[in-house]
């Protein structure tokens, strides 16, 4: 049956071969035109015939329809011109004398639904005769879905697009060998460099960046052993040759078999913490070294003059209290003030020996620990095993002085929180470190502190934080280790480097 009951397609057939017999051409073309209908009106994208001169619908499938809105006898009614928006009837106007032979490729149009909403549409046709006149058969692909995707997908770039020019954290992307893919502004600025092209032409490997190859190299075994690798601290080259500090963090982006397709992170320079952090050391470097001359100072002062003078008075009221003129009262008064001034004699002792003790100084560590700790029992009552190498020989005078106020931090705080009746002292001296520790049985330190500790210590008392630093200082480690039944105090310090 011809399509609309009326016409069949003249350029869409071929003419039977001239020795085939008319009867069998005519069966043929029945069959074929029967056949086109369908594929014609069923065909799931809208399609349609319009004549070229009018501009009139003279045939639509059934998708067509059910897309446009329209009604058959609507669209049949219609020109091709009230399918479009106003504003692409110019357009329209332009481009219908633009065809070639065979497929035509219109390209992207704008279609106005019977509802009112426009549709973005990509139009292919091909010129036909349909009905004796000349008509186009038109394929209309709806690809507003597509268009607003694509949108949305530019828009999205875009974004991250300007996320990653505009960011103040430098970005990369680089092969595994360390060839620069893709690189920000802000981090060529990092690097000394006009603009990222500046950088990637330049730095061919950016290996050749570090200072130190064993960094890099520990920076990418990271990197394949746990797929990233955050928060690096390294030094790296400028264009001009100085050097900076970063902290670089990269992942592995992997495809679906596992192989790496290449490493992405950030780059931050911290150049200007570490310098702040390096005057932080010296100046509680400094505040360290200040407490011990200050300590000391007082130490002789007490020791020397108030000692001394005190000890002056005692002899004199004991020569007093020893004439036997004096009244009662005034002898019992007296030695009352006798007894006074010899403790405060030894109190002063005391104090000015823990401020400094001369032992430490004279005859060394062992022998100042032997003291400190028989005091320490005699005035809190824990018993303390103390542990020193058989041949022990003398370290150098900062590094004594650090161990010792260790043991000292480390004994008053036992006494002070661990509520552990017992405590010991382990000194081991290797060729070229000694380690120090300090243990007791006690409750250990609250969970929230010890965090802190591993954290970097911030909010903690000045006892431990002290300590960290005075190790710190000798290019040492100071660990702590604490739990329910107890806490160790660990230093390890190197014996290289201290001040005599
Ligand atoms: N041996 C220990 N057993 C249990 N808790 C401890 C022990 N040593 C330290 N702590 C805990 O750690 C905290 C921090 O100790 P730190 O010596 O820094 O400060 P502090 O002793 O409180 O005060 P100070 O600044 O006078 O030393 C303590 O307050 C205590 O809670
Ligand atoms: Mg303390």
């Amino acid at each position: 049956m011809p399509l609309n009951g009326q016409s069949s397609f003249k350029a869409a057939t071929k003419k039977p071969g001239a020795r085939i017999g008319r009867e069998r051409v005519e069966n043929t073309l029945r069959i074929s035109e029967e056949q086109y209908r369908v594929l014609f009106q069923i065909n799931p994208q809208p399609m349609w015939v319009y004549d070229l001169e009018t501009l009139q619908f003279l045939a639509v499938n059934d998708a067509a329809i059910e897309h446009h809105g329209y009604s058959r006898e609507e669209l049949l009614a219609m020109t091709i011109k009230d399918l479009r928006p106003p504003e692409e009837v110019p357009r329209l106007a332009e481009y219908l004398p633009r065809a070639g032979e065979g497929l035509n490729l219109w390209g992207e149009w704008r279609h106005r639904k019977k509802d009112g909403t426009e549709i973005n549409v990509e139009i292919t046709f091909h010129n036909i005769t349909w009905l004796g006149r000349p008509s186009r058969l038109v394929l209309v692909k709806d690809i507003t879905d597509h268009k607003r995707a694509l949108k949305a997908l530019e828009d999205a770039e875009q974004k991250f697009r300007s996320i990653f020019e505009n960011a103040v954290v430098g970005m990369f992307q680089t092969t595994e060998e360390g060839r620069l893919l893709t690189a920000n502004l802000a981090l060529a600025r990092i690097y000394g460099y006009e603009s990222p092209g500046d950088l990637m032409r330049s730095v061919n490997n950016i290996n050749k960046l570090y200072v130190d190859p064993p960094g890099r190299a520990e920076f990418l075994r990271r990197l394949s052993e746990r797929g990233a690798a955050w928060g690096f601290e390294a030094q790296h080259y400028r264009k001009d040759g100085s050097v900076i500090w970063v902290l670089e963090s990269a992942r592995a982006v992997r495809d679906s078999t596992g192989k790496v397709l290449y490493f992405e992170g950030s780059v931050q320079s911290i150049t200007d913490r570490k310098r702040a952090e390096e005057t932080l050391r010296e100046l509680s470097g400094r505040v360290l070294q200040l407490q011990d001359e200050e300590r000391r100072h007082l130490a002789r002062e007490l020791h020397d003059s108030t000692a001394q003078d005190l000890s002056i008075m005692a002899r004199n009221l004991r020569r007093l209290s020893e004439s036997r003129s004096l009244d009662p009262g005034v002898d019992k008064i007296l030695s009352e003030t006798l007894e006074m001034a010899e403790k405060c004699t030894r109190g002063v002792r005391t104090l000015s020996y823990l401020l400094h003790p001369p032992l430490l100084d004279e005859v060394g560590l062992v022998c100042a620990l032997g003291w400190y700790v028989r005091g320490f029992t005699q005035r809190s009552g824990i018993r303390v095993e103390v542990v020193t190498p058989t041949e022990y020989r003398r370290l150098p005078g900062e590094l004594e002085r650090t161990l010792f106020r260790i043991v000292q931090e480390s004994l008053t705080n036992v006494h002070r929180h661990s509520g552990s009746r017992t405590a010991s002292i382990e000194l081991v001296l290797d060729t070229d470190r000694v380690k120090l520790e300090v243990r007791d049985e006690g409750r250990g330190i609250p969970c929230e502190t010890l965090k802190k500790f591993h954290a970097g210590g911030v909010g903690l008392g000045v006892g431990v934080a002290g300590m960290r630093e005075r190790v710190r200082q000798l290019g040492g480690r100071l660990d702590l280790e604490s739990n329910g039944s107890g806490t160790v105090v660990r230093a390890t310090l190197p014996l290289q480097g201290a001040r005599a």
